[in-house]
């Protein structure tokens, strides 16, 4: 068991790090380590007991807390706040016990009360020793006979090592350009991301990274995410006492919950790790955890998929789609997918949403047809939906108007001539669930594509079971629920998690989707750079990404390719306007990628050169064993002449010998890393080089 306790300390070990809360002389429960594993559980300094400074300046406020809430004279932001039915809006945690348990993952409980209101708090703690990765979350227990209001309950704070020299690194970014990576120095004070969107978001990503002075390969971070697919916040805070502490939870915001006696409030997960050698290995665990941990179809290969999206956007019919499937089916792809478009009255995005059924000119027979051509040729079918939407010209908003999210006194904004339906209600489950389920038991559907088109306005929930504000988390939950029993129901479809692009990508929706779609940016240079952001986070194998015809007459179609075959490839094209070299090229690409893609959706990735930070970049992929790998090198432009940089190999094993594409002779693994290669490309060129040991 990687977690030593006792009665007043309790040390979590993961294969590298080593975690260590414990009591300190006032009581507190106060954060004492987190770092480098140390050899025994002694080793572990003690909890601070903090002398008092002045009156302004009182121990309270500069003990490191494992989970302080707002009360007496604390100042920092504090992880929970409540207030009790008489008003009280102070909360006096106390320790009271705690518990641990084994499978499927040790875990550890500490138990903490009100000292004088029956409320009790529990910090959970699960670990993923091979991860080196701690979630941690919190349950609230009304155990009164009072209603208690929830203002904020974040699933943790994490308090770095004692300093405030620290970088602070996220991403940013906004529909068609998402995962724009930052990074900056963290000064006193309070640094936020969040969104405030009901998703998550296409403008901040959930995740987290603080190091000093790390780089790619080298230096330490401790890094994290948010495992939620609503609003979150995550808070980067530096005291005037030289402590750096992340707060990462449910966004207070606007949000309030009511919690009524004998209920419970349970958080979502927020997942960390520290790692001593830089960035990638911080991705790489996360990537191994999402892969082993996390996704619903564990590890299992992706097919090619073709998406009709941008060659036919609304105008799909059986004939037509069953044209675009024959010649994909020509190239090689294994997954047809046909996107918005087919259902009822479903012409242009002002109606249809929210009537699930084909649209009787397009689909006179249904979908059977269509899907009966695509089996036929080989392919899996798959089909896109947006549930959570509705248009005001559609049967099902004339029927139920007061589905949708709104304050009854104002108008209802629309964008995209859509709104939103209130997943929050049972009675808007239901519905999807029952409609959802039709689709997929008469149809013989592999896949879906989940999209969602807009962000929240008047956030509003006439005759909400409690606080109008807990909106904000039932309609998470209402489509987790959702999504979890049809993922029950149908349990061999692959589900792809899609809004908008990349507006809803995390650890929560990954539970129910094995795959996200990541921009609708599809023009190839863009995507090199939204793609290294994903990487931060997410492995390739989630990272769906098709060639289009976006930027055709000026990047060549082998480095849309090439772009696309980093992730789980798809295309995107319209097929009826590629010539017969165009598909020659696609099928041997496709061919080709099929070869490599157990090492890029499974192996482990190396981010050598940033597309972000330059136009000649290199990204890695190398087996779990060591024996083969994938080199992708782009050079988007550079003028001319450029001295082209080394590309240093990571990730082989130093004595054992392996051979390159194109250069003559074995060299050890130690060659390939400190000597390098040189890749000569021209701008817009690409290529891919396979690596493989040698017996
Ligand atoms: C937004 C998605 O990101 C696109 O790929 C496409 O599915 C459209 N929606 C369809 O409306």
């Amino acid at each position: 068991m990687p977690i030593h306790t006792s009665p007043k300390s309790w040390v979590i070990e993961t294969k590298n790090t080593g975690y260590a809360v414990g009591l300190n002389e006032a009581g507190l429960l106060t954060h004492r380590y987190w770092r480098a594993r140390l050899p025994f559980a002694a080793d572990y300094p003690a909890p601070v007991n903090p002398l008092e400074r002045s009156s302004f300046d009182m121990p309270q406020h500069y003990t490191p807390e494992e989970y302080p809430g707002y009360s007496a004279l604390r100042y920092f932001d504090p992880a929970l706040k409540i207030t009790f039915a008489d008003g009280t809006r102070d909360l006096v945690l106390r320790y009271v016990d705690f518990s641990t348990s084994a499978s499927p993952y040790p875990e550890l409980a500490l138990h903490l009360k009100d000292e004088v209101y029956p409320l009790r708090v529990t910090l959970h703690y699960r670990v993923h020793e091979e991860y080196d990765l701690i979630a941690r979350w919190v349950t609230l227990e009304n155990l009164g006979d009072e209603p208690v209001l929830i203002e904020r309950a974040f699933s943790a704070k994490w308090t770095l090592p004692h300093g405030d020299d620290y970088f602070f690194s996220h991403m940013f970014g906004r529909h068609n350009n998402e995962y724009n990576m930052k990074r900056e120095v963290l000064t006193p004070g309070l640094k936020t991301i969040e969104s405030r969107r009901l998703t998550t978001s296409h403008h901040h990503t959930p995740w987290f990274a603080i190091d000093r002075n790390a780089t790619e390969d080298s230096g330490e971070v401790w890094f994290g995410t948010f495992a939620w697919s609503g609003n979150w916040k995550i808070t980067a805070e530096v005291t005037e006492f030289a402590s750096t502490r992340i707060s990462v939870g449910l966004n207070d915001w606007d949000f309030a919950w009511k919690l009524n006696p004998a209920e419970t409030f349970v958080t979502p997960e927020s997942i960390s790790g520290y790692v001593k050698d830089g960035f990638g290995a911080a991705s790489r665990l996360m990537h191994d955890y999402v892969r082993n941990i996390l996704l619903p179809h564990k590890n299992q290969l992706h097919k090619v998929l073709y998406n009709s999206w941008e060659a036919t956007l609304f105008d799909v019919d059986e004939i037509s789609q069953s044209k675009l499937a024959e010649v994909a089916a020509g190239m090689g792809i294994e997954l047809f997918v046909m996107d918005d478009g087919w259902f009822h009255n479903r012409n242009l995005d002002n109606a249809g949403l929210g009537d699930w059924f084909p649209d009787k000119a397009k689909f006179p027979n249904g979908l059977g047809g269509l899907i009966k051509n695509v089996n036929a040729l080989g392919m899996d079918f798959g089909l896109w939906v947006e549930p959570e939407m509705v248009n005001p010209d559609s049967d099902l908003y004339r029927a139920h108007p007061d589905w949708v999210i709104h304050f009854p006194s104002r108008a209802r904004t629309e964008a995209r001539r859509q709104l939103i339906l209130n997943l929050g209600r049972t009675d808007v489950q239901e519905y999807i669930i029952s409609v959802l389920t039709t689709i997929l038991s008469e149809n013989n559907i592999q896949f879906i594509k989940w999209d969602m088109n807009r962000n929240v306005s008047e956030p509003g929930w006439r005759d909400a079971p409690g606080d109008a504000r807990e909106l904000w988390v039932r309609y998470v939950q209402g489509l987790y629920h959702v999504w979890g029993t049809l993922r029950e129901r149908f349990p061999n479809v692959i589900w792809q998690s899609c809004s908008g692009g990349g507006g809803r990508a995390d650890f929560g929706i990954l539970h129910f989707a094995d795959q996200i779609w990541i921009s609708d940016n599809t023009e190839a240079t863009a995507r090199l750079s939204i793609q290294e952001g994903f990487s931060q986070f997410l492995p390739a194998n989630t990272m769906e990404a098709w060639v289009t015809d976006w930027g055709r007459n000026v990047v060549p179609l082998e480095f849309r390719f090439h772009v696309s075959m980093c992730g789980s490839l798809g295309v995107g094209g319209n097929l009826n306007e590629w010539d017969q070299a165009d598909r020659e090229l696609a099928a041997h690409c496709i061919r080709l990628y099929k070869e490599i893609r157990p090492i890029i959706q499974f192996g482990d990735q190396y981010r050598l050169i940033s597309p972000q930070k330059s136009m000649f970049s290199a990204v890695l992929y190398v087996s779990k064993d060591q024996s083969e790998a994938v080199l992708f090198v782009f050079r988007v432009y550079l003028s001319d002449p450029t001295n082209l940089p080394m590309i240093h190999l990571r990730g082989l094993n130093p004595t054992a010998l392996y051979e390159v594409d194109g250069y003559s002779g074995p060299r050890s693994g130690a060659s390939w890393m400190e000597a390098g290669l040189r890749v000569e490309l021209k701008n817009l060129q690409s290529k891919i080089l396979k690596i493989k040991q040698v017996e």
